[in-house]
């Protein structure tokens, strides 16, 4: 994408953005609360159009080529889109008949157990954790196989063993040679995931690179002589345990 511009009435939230993300990889793009990365999401999904400047999505034009587009990309919001009546297994079923695939219930089984959900599919969504929600969402997102897939925070308001699981599905989706642009307002998750990285601050891109490129903005650090503690996301993480399956059962 090249110079967006777009403003609400008197607020300029992009003041040119230029962004480029290779296919097969998983790009970050940070920013504050209110610093336009679901804007920048929705223009690139469609859904809002740009005041100025030009974006491709899978070699298709945003402006003049929207339906092309939606052909190439799945968008999960940042709140989950799922429904609660319904069993997993349902959802995926539902939106697979709607996409007119053939055997929509291999497709939901398989998705159902790439992201560990076998177990819990037959289950109400009404009964899943955050987590299970935002996978099924995730796997919602993936009937069709589209090359590419944003995600619009993906992992915010989850526990930290519920983040990890997101991120590994999200890992296998790009090793799978999908190309993933995720938002985030979370350090941890950019440096877990990312290959590449791209702050946007008052509506522009004011950094873009990779991790180690990032952190060689900044001067080496001096050597300090001081235990080293562990985070308490490790203290959560070893006294909670991983979790596999088990919270379904
Ligand atoms: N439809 C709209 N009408 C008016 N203002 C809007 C609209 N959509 C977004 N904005 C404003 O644009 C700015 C950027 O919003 P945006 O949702 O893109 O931020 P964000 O980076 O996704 O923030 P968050 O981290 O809170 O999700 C905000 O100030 C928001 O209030
Ligand atoms: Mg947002």
């Amino acid at each position: 994408m090249q110079g967006l511009e777009k403003s609400f009435k008197h607020l300029k939230v992009l003041r040119g953005v230029d962004l480029e993300v290779a296919r097969g990889s998983i790009f970050a793009l940070l920013g504050s609360n209110g610093a336009g990365k679901t804007t920048v999401v929705k223009i690139l999904s469609t859904l809002l159009k740009a005041d100025t400047g030009a974006a491709r999505v899978n070699g298709f034009d945003v402006a003049t080529q929207a339906a092309d587009v939606r052909e190439s990309i799945s968008l999960t919001g940042q709140f989950a889109a799922v429904d609660e009546i319904l069993s997993g297994r349902e959802n995926l079923v539902l939106v697979a008949r709607l996409r007119h695939l053939k055997d929509p219930g291999a497709i939901a089984d398989d998705l159902l157990r790439r992201f560990s959900l076998t177990e819990a599919g037959t289950r109400r969504v009404a009964t899943y954790s955050g987590g299970m929600r935002r996978r099924l969402d995730i796997a919602m997102s993936l009937i069709g196989n589209p090359p590419v897939i944003f995600l619009d925070e993906p992992t915010t308001g989850l526990d930290p063993e519920a983040r990890i699981e997101v991120w590994q599905a999200v890992k296998e989706l790009a090793e799978g040679g999908t190309t993933v642009l995720l938002t985030t307002q979370y350090l941890d998750e950019a440096e877990q995931l990312a290959d590449r990285i791209a702050i946007l601050h008052e509506g522009r891109i004011i950094v873009n690179g990779t991790l180690n490129e990032l952190k060689q903005l900044l001067p080496a650090p001096e050597v300090e002589y001081v235990e080293k503690q562990p985070t308490l996301e490790d203290v959560f993480l070893t006294l909670v345990g991983a979790r596999t399956d088990k919270e379904q059962r």
